[in-house]
């Protein structure tokens, strides 16, 4: 008889945390939802700590519409429970971490695409992984992949905006580490501190100093090869004047709202310039790209030159409260949420 029997569904529940609607930090609700078996492709993953994001922002406001109601996370690392058809490059047990889509890393546990999950090495902490995945890939293909023509070479100045943000102190740090002079920007005296202490060649506090006079009296009057700006509306046209000619604008992100359409005309006119707006998801659509960014992030960090930063933590249900923080500008480097 109990050979002939069906397998049993191993079915449990998980906190995850959902968004009924867009909206402020007072959407966030914590809920029990089902977790069932992984189907093909997929694993199931319990999770031990969760990355928090920018991202999670914009998607819980509507910025980026999801549908709804929408589980929320991106990045997350913890122990893999069980994996489905034709995953191969992970089992039962290995310890794993991962930025990937579709959104739903606040949880206990889920069931998700394996693509983007990589095993985590054995001396680098669960925290530290839920941390950087996303933050630190991203610092990885704007550093090496997000290149104005002729490549970036040691010495070369670079300006970062936010650069005491979770992304930018892994920048800033990153960016010493191959040579670069990175200029980076942020919010306030304490904020510029922690960007030099992380390896920010000059720090420029853009909440009361006129950063393109100080990228150009940093750099003699030159301007840098590239800017990179997560910040957006509030930054962009003005990071174009911070370029020199041909140079490259790599807008990244949205802190302060969506850059508004341009006219192109106006790249003509500040030097021949070029733009772009890359996303991570491009980037590790693969896994094999995956894999290979995430073997160049585990080995920066484990050389030492790039420690992940991780300056908050959060209970999983208080969520809420670390929203709150990120959008306040409140936080620095990374912040994890703990199941
Ligand atoms: N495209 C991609 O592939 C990709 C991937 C990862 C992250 N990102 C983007 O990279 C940026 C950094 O992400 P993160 O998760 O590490 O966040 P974060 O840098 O830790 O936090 C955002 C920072 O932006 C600055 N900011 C400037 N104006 C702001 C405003 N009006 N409201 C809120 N913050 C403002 C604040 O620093 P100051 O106080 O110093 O100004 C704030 O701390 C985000 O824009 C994110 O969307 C993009």
């Amino acid at each position: 008889m109990a050979d002939t029997a069906p397998p049993i569904a191993h079915t449990t529940t998980a906190r995850t945390v959902r968004v009924e609607q867009p909206g402020g930090a007072d959407q966030l609700r914590v809920v029990e939802l089902p977790v069932g078996e992984p189907g093909p492709g997929q694993i199931r993953i319990r999770h031990t700590a969760c990355g928090l994001n920018y991202i999670d922002v914009y998607q819980r406001s509507g910025l980026y519409p999801l549908p709804m109601p929408l589980s929320l996370g991106m990045e997350a690392a913890g122990v893999v429970e069980a994996v489905g058809e034709g995953v191969t490059h992970l089992k039962p047990g290995d310890r794993a971490a991962y930025a990937s889509q579709p959104p739903g890393a606040y949880a206990d546990a889920r069931v998700m695409p394996a693509t983007a999950v990589v095993r985590l090495p054995d001396d680098i902490d669960d925290e530290t992984g839920a941390a950087m995945m996303l933050k630190g890939l991203t610092a990885q293909y704007l550093l090496k992949g997000t290149l104005p023509a002729g490549g970036l070479a040691a010495g070369d100045a670079v300006l970062f905006h936010a650069a005491a943000g979770g992304v930018g102190l892994i920048a800033c740090q990153w960016a010493r580490a191959l040579g670069l002079q990175l200029i980076g920007t942020a919010g306030t005296d304490e904020k510029c501190r922690l960007a030099l202490e992380h390896g920010a060649s000059h720090a420029i506090n853009y909440r009361r100093e006129d950063f393109v006079a100080r990228v150009k009296d940093i750099t003699g009057g030159r301007g840098v090869k590239v800017v990179y700006d997560s910040v957006g509306a509030d930054t962009y046209l003005r990071s174009l004047d911070c370029l020199q000619p041909f140079g490259l604008a790599v807008n990244f992100g949205n802190a302060s709202g969506k850059v508004p359409p341009i006219d192109l005309g106006l790249l003509a006119a500040k030097g021949s310039l070029y733009a772009t707006r890359p996303t991570l998801f491009t980037h590790i659509a693969t896994r094999e790209r995956t894999q290979a960014m995430a073997d160049d992030l585990f080995a920066v960090v484990r050389s030492g030159q790039v420690r992940i930063p991780i300056a908050q933590r959060f209970a999983l249900t208080e969520v809420a409260d670390a929203h709150r923080a990120l959008e306040a500008r409140e936080t620095t480097g990374c912040t994890v949420l703990l199941p």
